[in-house]
């Protein structure tokens, strides 16, 4: 396989171009699904409290063997926990079960716009982070009005965006939003969960053309949109073909024609979605 590259964060730490996503799977296997994806040169691995795996996940992390540095271990904060005194505690009880002395990046999962705190979330996660508990700071499934409240208030711009992103809804103005704001995103549900993404002719005939699988040719469009994807797989050869992405590259009409498979969100609305 062609090796990984990565992308850089205005915070001057970089992160693997692709990762592992984990949801919904529960400690056992986790732990087996990073360990092993940790082995296939994997080095973005996805989490968040609200899974219920970070135990399994830092297992995996541990048992896969490799020095603690090459990883970027990502987690999230729970709606049920915003607030700033509520923030230190539950970023404590992650890296607790996580079993790590810190973690390489932090998001607050959903805005909760309704409940208002993200605000005080942040500037919990800036003192973690400026303490060395955290290495760079982000969010998940904020509009362009949340990212300008926390720099407007805070001074600080989140580094990551994690969106729902897949050919049925493809982002372009939050993509350009992130970008016009040094913001990198990260594509969750890349694959659009494997449903019938995969069956578009748009995606089989650019599949054929570079002898590839349907999965593959999302992800390459992932990874030429400048957006970092986060497939979850259980199975080592999906793990495996989903990562063999860099050395291939699709034409400007191949991209084109996926992106015009735009549909609408599976997820939640960030302004209406509330999850604690
Ligand atoms: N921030 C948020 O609000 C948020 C929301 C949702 C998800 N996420 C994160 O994003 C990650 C990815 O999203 P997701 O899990 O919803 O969807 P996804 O990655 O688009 O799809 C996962 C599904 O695709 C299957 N799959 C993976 N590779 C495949 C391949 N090459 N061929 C056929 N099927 C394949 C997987 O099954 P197998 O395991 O059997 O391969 C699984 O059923 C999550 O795991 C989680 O870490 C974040």
């Amino acid at each position: 396989m062609t090796a990984w590259p990565s992308v850089p964060l205005h915070d001057g730490r970089v992160l693997p171009a692709l990762g592992l996503g984990t949801y919904p799977l529960a400690d056992h296997e986790a732990r087996e699904a990073v360990r092993g994806a940790i082995g296939i040169g994997y080095r973005l691995i996805d989490t968040a409290a609200n899974y219920g795996n970070e135990i399994g996940v830092g297992r995996g992390i541990a048992d896969a063997g490799v020095p603690r540095e090459e990883i970027v271990l990502t987690t999230k904060l729970p709606g049920r926990d915003h607030g700033y005194e509520e923030t230190l505690a539950s970023f404590e009880e992650s890296r607790e079960r996580l079993g790590v002395e810190y973690v390489d990046l932090y998001l607050i999962h959903w805005p909760n716009p309704r409940v208002g705190k993200y605000v005080d979330s942040w500037r919990a996660m800036i003192k973690l982070r400026d303490e060395g508990r955290i290495r760079s700071i982000g969010v998940s499934n904020f509009t362009d009005d949340h990212l300008d409240q926390l720099e407007r208030e805070t001074g600080e711009m989140p580094v990551v965006n994690q969106i729902e992103l897949h050919p049925f809804f493809p982002q372009a103005r939050m993509r350009a939003a992130d970008r016009d704001r040094r913001v990198v995103t990260q594509s969750w549900s890349p694959l659009g969960r494997a449903k019938d993404v995969f069956d578009q002719p748009e995606i089989a005939t650019a599949a054929e053309a570079h002898d590839v699988t349907p999965a593959q040719v999302v992800l390459r469009w992932h990874h030429q949109l400048g957006v970092v994807a986060i497939p979850k797989s259980a199975s080592p050869e999906r793990q495996r073909s989903n990562a063999a992405i860099f050395g291939f590259e699709l034409t400007e009409a191949e991209m084109d024609a996926i992106d015009g498979l735009e549909r609408g969100r599976m997820g939640g609305d960030p302004e209406e979605h509330e999850e604690f």
